[in-house]
């Protein structure tokens, strides 16, 4: 969910709308705002898009207030509907809170308020801590810092919140634990969102909330930050932004998607910038320079990680393992933190996300810690709470990913997880130098071939037109591009709606060989690398069952255009980086499909770009 707040002397409306509008890749199933004009409340929320926001407060309040807080949402307690949308007000009527996260106890809170004679509207736990705040405020006469600290300390799970009062109307308080929360610092003027894009064009000064702190936001006054525990006032650390409007808006693309697809050849430059230097033969990256040591003592690398950044993670492993020689294993983060895994202490641990808020991946990273492993992380997300949480990292330099659908984050991942094994592998000496050296040159020339598989766009998007009907489609790749498989399905799956899988090649013929007949479209990754032979034969096995394949092979390939339906050309480049091509028109041919069948490509239905609840 997305939260956004202001104080001060402009429109709060406007402010919060166009902020809601840029968090909504957090959740969009419903909307809701609360603006404060001096006298009194006024609500507006709604399931639906935040455009449905406008068009129903539009009609129904006035807009105009200098105060306000609202939200957009992705369910967790309650089905999306106008009631359980945000803000919620408390039973008196004077409070109103958005929320992100879950509160766990949120049951026996309701039972003892009920006995107390509260009422509750929604099925959210959110209204049952705005009342939980209300209760403690007035109970023990306090102000809204005081009972919102208090009613936190009684609080299992995890939150972002955003109150105000109508008794104190020039404040917001604010705070965190679990979900990412930040203070943006205007002249006589304040933002709470969820991340800094809501505003980034008011002020590049920020404070980002740490867990379990809080913070009393009052205009013309210097913010208190405390600790939600044990009270101790926290010194702000204020820090200056990086990111600018222009990276968060489309650029003239139909979507962020495609934007982002197309940013791919900057993006991976902007991740080996001044850590790749392949005419001196070396790379540089401060975190596993300074933690040399730990990587080369580790007997094991383990990968957690959700979703595209697990795929991201499957490359890897065959990346390490080949170079390094060290075992590698790739686990969801969400069964790792569950299944008592086995975890030592000289595990090294990667962490890969490129929002850095995933709770299943940020929980797994507490639970290597707590055995004593030595975790690296691996974000885009500057500042997110898994590049706080690890011991050292590496930040993927993608620039904001506001698709869904994960694409630049995704080569950009593998980029630096590549430098990271090639790095390790030059100093356990298991990579001869040529080629190692042969590997820096190949990097540094990806964007350029990145560039070159971009113009598959025009065959990707004619290849969609034929088969954007398919009820199914299935994905095959071997080695190196087997994840890229799973990954291509993943993609199609997220934004179309075609039920897709992926497969390993050769597994095909134990299962879902039994799939195939003329109406199943088949991608076959077909590169010109190790296992060419093999791959062919995986083809020749589809095309005696009538299925219709669309191979990715490598330019100038003669073989396998004579067995395919379609084939798409790519680059040469060596077997190890070949996912940062191949996957490519993989994105670009579910972007078609989906645009195709009218698919909201930026925001699929159900799916959140951050999922801060596990
Ligand atoms: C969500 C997104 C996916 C993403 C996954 C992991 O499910 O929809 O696109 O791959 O989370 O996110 P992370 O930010 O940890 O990489």
């Amino acid at each position: 969910c997305g939260i956004v707040g202001y104080i001060g002397h402009r429109e709060a409306y406007p402010v919060i709308i166009k902020g809601l509008t840029r968090l909504e890749y957090r959740g969009y199933d419903s909307a809701g705002v609360v603006l404060f004009d001096g006298d009194e409340l006024k609500l507006s929320k709604t399931k639906g898009k935040v455009s449905d926001l406008t068009a129903k407060a539009e009609s129904e309040i006035s807009l105009t207030g200098n105060i306000g807080i609202g939200h957009t949402r992705w369910a967790t307690h309650g089905v999306p509907n106008d009631v359980n949308s945000h803000p919620h007000y408390s039973n008196s009527g004077n409070l109103a809170i958005v929320h992100n996260g879950i509160i766990e106890n949120y049951e026996p809170l309701k039972k003892e308020l009920i006995k107390r004679g509260y009422t509750f509207h929604s099925d959210t736990d959110t209204e049952v801590l705005v009342n939980l705040i209300e209760d403690v405020k007035k109970t023990h006469n306090l102000k809204l810092g005081k009972a919102v600290q208090i009613a936190l300390n009684q609080v299992v799970g995890a939150y972002a919140i955003a109150v105000f009062d109508k008794e104190r109307p020039r404040e917001i308080v604010a705070a965190r634990l679990g979900s990412p929360l930040a203070i943006g610092i205007g002249k006589d003027e304040f933002f709470v969102a969820s991340d800094a894009s809501p505003f980034i064009e008011y002020t590049s000064n920020a404070i980002y909330l740490e867990d379990e702190e809080m913070a009393v936001i009052r205009l013309h006054k210097p913010i208190k930050i405390r600790k939600i525990k044990d009270d101790s006032l926290v010194d702000p650390y204020v820090q200056e932004l990086q990111m600018n409007l222009e990276q968060i808006e489309k650029d003239g693309y139909d979507h962020f998607m495609l934007k982002e697809i197309y940013q791919q050849p900057e993006a991976i430059k902007d991740t080996y910038r001044g850590r790749l230097h392949a005419n001196e033969g070396l790379i540089r990256m401060a975190g596993v320079e300074d933690n040399l040591q730990r990587f080369l003592n580790a007997d094991r690398i383990l990968i957690v990680a959700c979703g595209t950044s697990w795929h991201a993670g499957l490359v890897a492993e065959y990346i390490f393992e080949e170079f390094t020689r060290v075992p590698v294993e790739v686990e969801y983060a969400s069964e790792f933190r569950y299944r008592n895994p086995v975890i030592r202490e000289n595990d090294v641990v990667i962490a890969i996300s490129q929002s850095g808020e995933t709770a299943d991946t940020l929980a797994a990273i507490k639970l290597a810690k707590d055995h004593g492993a030595f975790v690296f992380g691996v974000c885009n997300v500057v500042g997110s709470s898994i590049s706080r949480e690890t011991h050292a990292g590496a930040y993927t330099h993608a620039g904001p990913e506001i698709g869904v659908a994960s694409t630049k984050a995704f080569t950009t991942q593998i980029t630096v997880l590549a430098l990271i094994a090639l790095r390790l592998a030059q100093a356990k000496g298991t990579v001869t130098n040529s080629d190692f050296h042969r590997h820096l040159q190949e990097l540094e020339l990806i964007p350029e071939k990145v560039e070159k598989a971009l113009e598959t766009n025009d065959v990707a998007e004619t290849i969609a037109g034929i088969y954007k009907d398919a009820p199914n489609c299935l994905y095959l790749g071997r080695g190196f591009n087997f994840p890229v498989a799973l990954e291509g399905a993943l993609k199609l799956k997220e934004i179309s709606y075609i039920h897709a899988e992926g497969y390993p090649a050769a597994e095909m013929k134990h299962g879902p060989i039994a799939l195939i007949d003329e109406q199943m479209p088949v991608v076959v990754i077909a590169q010109k690398q190790e296992h060419y032979d093999k791959i062919v034969s995986n083809i020749q096995e589809i095309k005696s069952r009538s299925g219709k394949i669309i191979a990715v092979v490598t330019k100038g390939d003669t073989q396998v255009r004579e067995l395919a339906d379609h084939v798409i050309e790519i680059p040469k480049t060596v077997d190890a980086l070949s996912p940062l091509l191949t996957t490519i028109p993989l994105q670009l041919l579910s972007y078609h499909i989906a645009v195709m069948r009218g698919c909201n490509v930026d925001q699929p239905r159900n799916l959140a770009k951050s999922v801060t609840v596990e």
